[in-house]
């Protein structure tokens, strides 16, 4: 297929997911393909920079021959190519910046870094609905938490964030207690939909404004297990989830109450999470706000919200070279 109208090349390689995707300025997802390095992380329980470096080296030229003779694009179709500088992993950025700057030279296409937490933010919006400000935004993923307020596009306030772990990884470490593999996110909803949250673990920070903290609940799982050698897998992930889950719901109703919102958005890898979904779903029609959430499969990392996001900054000569610190105003480069 011939695309009809121009087209960003998405480029993302900030962790463990190689990602290239072909996004309209429209937010139709041409293309849009991950090749994830699980496999390879899960005997660490945690990303080995080293490996995801050496994995992206490997496979992101592969990945991107695929999106151009799938489609028959050619450089005369990119308006742009997007691609994420960070934050991230800086071996990891290094290889996705480096490929967008050749390509950028050889195609002669205009090359745009952006900002890979804007990228969530944009995810929102893919295929289904545009942000209405102001937004209150939950950002939950394997590196970071964020609850933020958007007073427009341009216009973040971080409202707070994590002391200790992020909510991704909260589930993945106790998901690694449980014997799951790595990232454990998804089993851990599977197993916590089949057990009874029985258990009261506690629920961090509840009446501490908008700070998060997840590891001292995962302490309480781990003193658990070692107490309750009989433990039921089932009954400790669904304990472990609803704790969590009502803690992001709670701050997420007292920021709409707060700041009377048109939007909750909620985006991040978690934002893949069914039950999250449904108890956001929940909230939002109690409250009678608008929810804005990713398509599930573009909650994780992807490429199509890093080529959506390189829409909005067309012309705007913006730099790329990999910076692996979080920005956190969410700027742009
Ligand atoms: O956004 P993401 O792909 O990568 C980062 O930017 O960090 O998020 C990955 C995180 C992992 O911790 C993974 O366990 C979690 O998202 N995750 C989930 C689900 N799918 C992925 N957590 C809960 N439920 C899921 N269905
Ligand atoms: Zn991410």
């Amino acid at each position: 297929m011939i695309p009809q109208e121009k087209l960003i090349l998405g480029i993302e390689s900030s962790c463990d997911d190689t990602a290239i995707a072909l996004v309209a300025s429209d937010g139709k997802v041409l293309y849009s393909n991950t090749l994830s390095q699980d496999s390879l992380h899960t005997q660490f329980g945690g990303v080995y920079p080293e490996y995801a470096s050496r994995a992206h080296v490997e496979n992101i030229i592969g990945l991107v021959h695929g999106a151009v003779s799938d489609l028959g694009v050619s450089p005369k179709d990119l308006e742009a190519i997007a691609v994420t500088r960070g934050p991230g992993l800086i071996g990891s950025l290094i290889v996705g910046n480096n490929l967008a700057a050749g390509l950028g030279i050889g195609w002669n296409v205009e090359v745009i870094g952006v900002n890979h937490l804007r990228g969530h933010l944009k995810s929102a919006e893919l295929e289904t609905s545009v942000l209405e400000y102001p937004a209150v935004v939950l950002l939950i993923s394997g590196g970071h938490t964020f609850l933020t307020l958007l007073q427009s596009k341009d216009d973040v306030q971080i409202l707070g964030t994590t002391r200790d772990d992020s909510v991704g990884e909260a589930f993945d470490k106790v998901g690694r207690m449980l014997g799951l593999g790595y990232p454990a996110g998804k089993e851990m909803d599977e197993l916590s939909l089949k057990g009874i949250a029985r258990i009261a673990f506690p629920k961090p920070m509840l009446h501490s404004d908008y700070e998060f903290s997840f590891s001292g609940l995962k302490s309480s799982v781990a003193r658990y297990l070692e107490v309750n050698k009989q433990y039921i897998k089932e009954d400790v992930a669904a304990s472990f989830v609803k704790s969590v889950v009502d803690v992001l719901i709670f701050k997420c109703e007292k920021a709409i109450n707060e700041y009377q919102p048109n939007t909750l958005a909620i985006v991040g890898g978690v934002a893949a999470s069914p039950i999250i979904r449904d108890a956001a779903q929940s909230l939002c029609q109690n409250q009678n706000v608008k929810l804005a959430l990713p398509p599930q499969k573009w909650a994780t990392d992807n490429a199509a919200m890093i080529a959506y996001l390189g829409w909005d900054y067309i012309d705007r000569s913006l730099h790329i070279d990999p910076i692996p610190n979080v920005n956190l105003k969410f700027e742009d480069y």
